[in-house]
């Protein structure tokens, strides 16, 4: 390695390891976040009541639709709960087409509602004729909810864009467009992916505590008190008591945007200033699977305007943004420095050296890192929240699932927070993999909302 790429490794190396003081740090201004955003005054971090305000029990039954909108698919979805913590599910995947995007309203749910008419007709003939099916709409974006089948955008986030949306309620305009087709379908419950992962995973664990994600975003959700949100006072209906809980869903992705704690380098400002929402999402923006790719592409830039890497090469190809996914750095960091130099070779026919793929091969180790450690300050700040001594964290996403020791680094980093001094499969509070929560999360919580509604309990906000 030269002296000088040498010497930009090892900056960016230190400025992208967070340290177990700093991890402290991150925390404890998380916990305080966390209580300003379930007061009246509210924070950065929305805290979104989400008025799913039982806890599964295992026993739900009967068959429900669901869809999941929230990444690169949309997802459909028929679920049939069977009790006994166990369930059945067929889903079929529909990519949306990337102008989509940042395209036109209507366009997006003209789109999804004749998805899900295809998959009706598919799934139950072209003449079904029955009653209307009920669905659970995961709709993985921060959205205000007065009800559990009400939720107003409240800005959009992981790319998209579409006007008219944000400061709307996303459920009359998915209904208008099903009844335009006249699919057979009532939307019942607006769900976020990661309630939807905290209801699934305790339906079939009682022992979760979180749903999250770590995927294209990442956030969080779990069982408070409806009676503890300061923010919901006066909002109670009289069927609600000390024990009555209520999900909340975080979207602390948000957390620290006005920028006290987290360590972020130019390169992540950098990723928020060519946002679609420059100030937004500071935490996810350097966690997230949209991001990660976006984080060594600009370091590799960096260091190709300084003269220090992929010299007399044409780098056209890598100067688009975003041209690298995640799966660029955990690939890379699965398959180590040659698979770098392949699929340089083959992406954007860039010739590594040696040198070069062993630093692109670092960096992604670094990135993941750092991404793994932060991420365990909102698991940790719930934890000391709720006072929470135990229990399992049900984790969902491409990030958890696929960047490679993910969950290992993310472990221990939880451990340097709570010092446990145990062998790590006896580590009390643990990161176990979620049930699918925009599925199967999504059937439960439109089960229960029937249940609610046939008990004459409330299913919203006082009016
Ligand atoms: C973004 C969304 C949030 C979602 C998360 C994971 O943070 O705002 O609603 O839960 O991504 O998909």
């Amino acid at each position: 390695m030269t002296q000088t790429l040498q010497a930009a490794f090892e900056k960016t190396k230190s400025e992208l390891t967070v340290t177990t003081e700093k991890l402290e740090e991150i925390t404890n201004h998380f916990v305080e976040e966390l209580e300003k955003g379930i007061s009246p005054a509210g924070g950065n971090i929305p805290m979104n009541p989400t008025w799913v305000m039982d806890y599964p029990l295992g026993s739900e039954t009967g068959e429900y639709l669901a869809i999941d909108l929230g990444g690169t698919n949309l997802r459909v979805i028929r679920v049939t709960l069977q009790g006994d913590s166990k369930f059945k599910s067929v889903n079929e995947k529909y990519p949306i087409p990337v102008p989509m995007r940042t395209g036109n309203k209507d366009d997006l749910f003209d789109f999804i509602a004749k998805s899900l008419d295809d998959f009706i007709k598919h799934q139950y003939g072209e003449d079904y004729k029955g009653e209307k099916l009920p669905l659970g709409f995961t709709f993985s974006y921060p959205a205000h909810q007065n009800a559990i089948n009400h939720g107003v955008l409240q800005t959009w986030t992981k790319g998209f864009d579409i006007p008219g949306v944000e400061g709307h309620d996303v459920v009359p305009m998915l209904q208008a467009s099903l009844d335009k087709l006249n699919t057979p379908v009532e939307v019942v419950a607006l769900i976020n992916d990661t309630t939807g992962t905290l209801v699934a995973s305790k339906y079939c664990d009682t022992e979760t505590i979180m749903g999250l994600i770590f995927g294209t975003g990442c956030n969080g959700a779990y069982y408070d008190f409806a009676k503890n949100i300061p923010k919901l006072e006066g909002k109670l209906a009289s069927d609600i008591n000390d024990k009555t809980p209520m999900a909340i869903n975080c979207e602390y992705g948000a957390f620290d945007n006005d920028w006290k704690v987290l360590p972020r380098t130019k390169y992540d400002i950098q990723i928020d200033q060519e946002s679609p929402r420059p100030g937004q999402q500071f935490y996810e923006k350097m966690i997230a699977g949209y991001y990660l790719g976006e984080v060594l592409r600009l370091i590799l830039l960096d260091y190709y305007s300084q003269g220090l890497v992929f010299i007399n090469q044409d780098i056209k190809s890598l100067q688009v943004p975003f041209a690298m996914d995640t799966s660029f750095p955990s690939m890379i960091e699965e398959h180590g420095p040659e698979y770098a130099g392949r699929l340089f070779k083959d992406t954007f026919n860039i010739t590594l050296t040696k040198e070069e793929e062993k630093v692109i091969s670092d960096l992604c180790q670094i990135i993941g890192t750092r991404a793994a450690r932060l991420s365990v300050c909102s698991i940790a700040g719930i934890c000391r929240k709720m006072n929470y001594k135990s229990g399992h964290c049900a984790a969902d996403g491409s990030v958890f699932n696929r960047y490679p020791y993910f969950k290992e680094r993310a472990a221990a980093a939880l451990n340097e927070l709570f010092k446990w001094n145990t062998d790590p499969n006896d580590y009390p509070i643990k990161l176990t993999h979620a049930e699918d929560g925009s599925g199967v999360g999504a059937a439960v919580i439109a089960c229960l909302t029937e249940k609610r509604l046939l008990a004459g309990k409330s299913v919203g906000a006082k009016l």
